[in-house]
This record gives structure tokens, sequence and C-alpha cells, in this order.
């Protein structure tokens, strides 16, 4: 094993789980145009060396998603549209300048 240090300020976390036995995920609430939008985003602002868009699968809180968490400042969205996308990216681009 090797261990290395992240180059990455934060991981931003969608969870694409999809489910079809009738319980919610957040796939089934369009959380695979969360990502991509958001993924997008990073890129035109530049942040793709510091901020790393990641697939997820469940974070255990379903019934609040689509969720969106940003590691390792602990920040959990729940119940994100895409109207909310803007407000996430000046919640990571609150942390672009510092080395928490
Ligand atoms: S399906 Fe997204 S948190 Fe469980």
């Amino acid at each position: 094993m090797k261990k290395h240090e992240s180059p990455y300020k934060c991981h931003i976390f969608v969870c694409v789980k999809s489910r079809d036995d009738g319980r919610k995920s957040c796939k089934n609430n369009a959380s695979s145009e969360l990502r991509s939008t958001l993924k997008s985003e990073i890129k035109t602002r530049g942040w793709k060396k510091v901020a790393r868009v990641c697939e997820s699968s469940c974070l255990g809180v379903c019934e609040a998603g689509p969720n969106v968490m940003i590691y390792p400042q602990r920040i959990w969205f729940s119940e994100v549209t895409l109207e909310d996308v803007p407000d996430i990216l000046q919640t990571v681009e609150g942390f672009l300048g510092s080395d928490e």
C-alpha cells in the first residue's frame, strides 16, 4: 500500500444510487444531472486541480436525497436541486483558499 496526500481541497460526493424497488434513492431524483452540472461548473471555474466531483453510492440518508457531501469539511446538502448548484459552488469556493 502507498499513502499519499490528496491534492484536492475538497471532494464533492454526489450520491447517484439508483433503486428500482420503490424505496427512495438519489438517482431517482435527478442526481446524475446534478453531478454533471457540478462537474461542468468546477471545470469552467478552473477548479479541477483543487476540487473533485465524485459519484457516490448510498450515503445513508436516502430519504433526504438527493444528497451532496463535501469532505473533509463535513458539509451535507440534502434535498438538492439544480437551482442549488450556485450555493454549493459558493460554499466550495470558500474552502479553496483555506488549508482545512
Ligand atoms: S440513495 Fe442517496 S443517500 Fe441513499
